[in-house]
Order: structure tokens, then C-alpha cells, then sequence
């Protein structure tokens, strides 16, 4: 597969953005937001002149509206309106949008041109960069999609003055694991950082420049995800469980945040069977306590959590494979674990938040 993706790192989106668009071919504009990003990202690029002149898509806010509505609403714009596999459409937005953009885009007319501007923390260092598109579907998330790299990925942190904590919280849980399975010192540099104290964005940025590296990194190297590129599933087999546990409570997690429970059960699998530090395993897991709200459930969500991992992508003939690290930056991918070291790292969550 071809990894054509650009990521700029841009500190005046309006001029870089301005001078991309200028060097590209394409027949017609076309622009996805959500409504949030309408009001509160958009104002920031719409005084350019070929945004102006671009056809403005704006679907509802919210994850459960990355679903086959909205992609058949923006593929009956794109039809009537005329595009073609020349125009480009500019995905606005968090990782709903980018994802659900991006689907579109690959799709449609087999694949139109595509260009993503993240404007939250979580999309800037994972969902916007690496090429994966999709919908949820069928109650599963991301059961459909494809892998589809934007032509860029435009990186600039102002939009991050615009996000809620629970979003920058979010965001901030990939962080983590992007330093977990990268160095020491992007380890060191990121457990460091105070999210209780008011955001240094300067050090923000430098770090959110630092995170998408690594991501590109990996996905340079394995763009299908047929070898390392799983390694960028650490604390997610556990965590879309969780996360999909959480849908069905009146208080839903962002992605993030049920990641953060899965990298403290996956670190704790780490080091259960790959001889993880434990003194890393207990820093990490009191770094995710102090800033992340802790999830409640008891063990009678165990089996339905344990169902829920045997729908993960990276499961081979039935079997739950997990990514382990036997050091910071040190990754084993393809690991199928006992069920019982499952459902004690559910255990050492639970003790461990006091729940
Ligand atoms: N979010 C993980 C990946 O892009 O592979």
C-alpha cells in the first residue's frame, strides 16, 4: 500500500493552508464539519478566498453520527452537486469527522482527493494522521472502512485552546501511549506534564509534534497494519471493550478515557507476561488515577467485556491478540494471553481505582 500522506506541522494554518490549496489541482471544494467545528474551528479559515468559495457540509456532533446517515448524506451532496475524483473534500474536525470524511472521500467515484485539519487533541496525535477511515456499524465501532491516506494532514495546535478538559483528557491517553511505545525520555517527558495545572500549550505543542513522529514513524513502516502498526493498539483491546461496556450507562467514555483503563489493564498483562517493570507499570497507573475519573464496574461485566475483545480487528481464528511491552519501547505484538491474567487485570483496575 502506497503511504502517500503529508503531515505539515503548521504555526498559521491560514497562510500554509492558503499555499496548499494553491499548488493543487481540483475541480471542486468541498468542506465536512460537524457543528461544532462550524462554529467554533471554521471562523478561523474562512475568510480564505478558495474556502469561501468551497460547498460547506455540516453533519451533527457526536460519535454515534459516524454512521452509514451521515455517509450516505454527504455521498448524495457530493453526487448532486457534481463532484469528481478530482475535487477535494477537507475534513474539519475531530476524529469522527476525519474518519467519517475520510470514508467518504475513499469511496467516493473509488476515491475523490482528501485533506484533514484536526481540531482536537485526540484526532492531532492519532485519528487525523495514519490513513484509517470508517464508520461504526452494526453497533461495533469502526466495523467498516478503509485504508485511505489523505493527499495532508494539516498539524497546528491552536484549535486546542478550544477543547473541554474531558477532550484534552482524551486526546492526552493516546499521548501516553505513543511514549510507551516509543522512549524513555518521550516516557519521562509525558508523565511529567501536569493536567491539573493550566496548560502550557508551547510544551503542549512540542510534545503533540513529538507524538505524531511516532505515529508517523510506524505507520511509514507498516501502513496496513499487518505487522508493527498494532503496535499502535496498546491499551486498546481492553479499552474498546470498555468503551463499548460504557455506551450502555448513562455516562458514555470518550475513546480516550476508556483507553487509559485499557493501557492499565494492558500494562498490567505486560508485565504479567513479559516481565513489564512493575515500578513502570505502578507510575503509569498512578499517573492515569490522578487525572482520569476512574470507570465503575463490577465483575459481573467481566464476561461481557471478555466477549467484546473477541471482536477486536487483531484477533487471528478466534484467538484475543494482545500488544505487549516488555520495556518502554520494547513492543511484542500478536500476544494471546491466558483469560485468567485477563480478568486479574481487571481486578488490579478495579483495586487499584478503589473501585
Ligand atoms: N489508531 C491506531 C492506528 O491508526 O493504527
Amino acid at each position: 500500500m502506497l503511504y502517500a500522506q503529508k503531515v505539515v506541522l503548521s504555526d498559521d494554518l491560514k497562510t500554509d493552508l492558503e499555499y496548499f490549496l494553491a499548488t493543487l489541482k481540483y475541480d471542486r471544494l468541498f468542506i465536512l464539519t460537524d457543528t461544532n467545528t462550524r462554529d467554533k474551528c471554521y471562523p478561523l479559515i474562512q475568510d480564505i478566498p478558495r474556502i469561501q468559495a468551497a460547498r460547506l457540509i455540516c453533519i451533527p456532533a457526536g460519535d454515534r453520527h459516524k454512521d452509514l446517515e451521515q455517509l450516505t448524506a454527504i455521498w448524495y451532496i457530493l453526487s448532486n452537486e457534481g463532484a469528481s475524483r478530482n475535487s477535494l473534500l477537507i475534513n474539519l474536525g475531530g476524529g469522527m469527522i476525519t474518519d467519517l470524511g475520510g470514508f467518504a472521500g475513499a469511496t467516493f467515484k473509488r476515491g475523490m482527493q482528501t485533506l484533514n485539519i484536526p481540531t482536537t487533541l485526540m484526532a492531532l496525535v492519532d485519528a487525523a494522521v495514519g490513513g484509517k477511515t470508517g464508520i461504526n456499524f452494526n453497533g461495533l465501532k469502526n466495523e467498516t472502512g478503509t485504508f485511505y491516506p489523505p493527499l495532508c494532514v494539516f498539524i497546528d495546535c491552536t484549535f486546542l485552546r478550544t477543547l473541554d478538559r474531558d477532550n484534552l483528557l482524551s486526546g492526552y491517553a493516546e499521548m501516553i501511549k505513543h511514549a510507551l511505545i516509543s522512549s524513555v525520555e518521550t516516557y519521562a517527558s509525558v508523565l511529567s506534564f501536569d493536567l491539573n495545572k493550566p496548560v502550557d500549550y508551547a510544551r503542549l505543542n512540542q510534545m503533540v509534534a513529538q507524538s505524531v513522529a511516532v505515529k508517523e514513524r510506524i505507520v511509514a513502516e507498516d501502513p496496513g497494519e499487518k505487522g508493527i502498526r498494532k503496535a499502535l493498539n496498546l491499551g486498546h483491546t481492553i479499552g474498546h471493550a470498555i468503551e463499548s461496556l460504557s455506551f450502555q450507562t448513562p455516562a458514555p467514555l470518550l475513546h480516550g478515557h476508556a483507553v487509559a483503563v485499557g493501557i492499565v489493564c494492558e500494562l498490567y498483562l505486560s508485565y504479567k507476561q513479559c516481565r513489564f517493570p512493575s515500578d513502570k507499570l505502578i507510575q503509569v497507573t498512578q499517573y492515569i488515577k490522578e487525572y482520569y475519573p476512574p470507570f465503575p464496574f463490577d465483575c459481573k461485566a467481566y464476561a461481557t467485556l471478555c466477549e467484546r475483545m473477541t471482536h477486536d480487528k487483531k484477533n487471528t481464528d478466534g484467538i484475543i491478540n494482545f500488544t505487549l511491552l516488555s520495556e518502554v519501547g520494547k513492543i511484542h505484538i500478536d500476544q494471546s494471553v491466558n483469560k485468567e491474567f485477563i480478568l486479574e487485570s481487571l481486578d488490579f483496575y478495579r483495586e487499584s481505582f478503589g473501585i
